[in-house]
């Protein structure tokens, strides 16, 4: 059973995903977090993200960045999105993300592109949605739990960019497959979202 989980950030997919992998007993992979890698090793090197050969030179990544908490920062988000704007970005992600989805038994997968490019004959499709206020508020509170002092404003306007970039891209923009299911998260519990996840997986299956 290979379940996609696609969404823009801070939708909840991330959760989601989690929660469906402990539920079915799969192993789960947040795609986002190799984009991440790839940026934060762009910068590392001194790289230029927007420059599609620099992007790639880092595709190559040390392993060991994927366990760096500086991963998850939204600075790092913001390149990851410029970075995986590139096509060969993309293609040279493209067999580790098939591999992980190709294990016996199954997995979950949440990014982008999981149900349009990684795994469009996955069993399960979700297509997660907030809206930009929603989003903006949880990411937020994440934030200052954190103890950043980064403003609301600046948090909606960097996830307006982000999706601005995710939906605009050539190659394999943020997309809802044709059978996706959709779930908007913007009124509902993390433990609704999951129970109404599990209902849609379970739908499909
Ligand atoms: O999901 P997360 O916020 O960690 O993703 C960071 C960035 O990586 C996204 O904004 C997007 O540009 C890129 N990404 C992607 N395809 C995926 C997962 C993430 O392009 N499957």
């Amino acid at each position: 059973m290979i379940i996609a989980v696609d969404g823009p950030a801070a939708s909840g997919k991330g959760t989601i995903a989690r929660a469906l992998a402990r539920h079915y007993g799969l192993p789960h992979l947040d795609t986002g977090l190799l984009y991440r890698a790839v940026a934060l090793t762009v910068e590392r090197l001194g790289l230029d993200p927007s420059r599609e050969a620099d992007a790639v030179a880092a595709c190559d990544f040390d392993e060991r960045v994927l366990a760096d908490p500086l991963l998850r920062s939204d600075a790092v988000g913001q390149r990851a999105s410029i970075v995986s704007a590139h096509p060969l970005v993309r293609a040279s992600l493209l067999q580790r993300q098939r591999r992980f989805a190709a294990q016996p038994g199954g997995a979950v997968l949440d990014g982008r592109d999981i149900g349009t490019v990684i795994a469009p004959d996955a069993t399960a499709k979700l297509f997660v949605k907030a809206a930009a206020q929603v989003r903006a508020r949880r990411r937020h509170a994440e934030l200052q739990a954190t103890g950043s002092s980064i403003g609301l404003d600046q948090v909606l306007a960097d996830i307006r960019a982000r999706d601005a970039r995710d939906e605009g891209r050539a190659a394999a923009p943020l997309v809802q497959a044709a059978d996706a299911a959709p779930l908007d998260t913007s009124n509902l519990s993390i433990e609704a979202s999951v129970q109404r996840a599990i209902e849609m997986v379970e739908a499909q299956r």
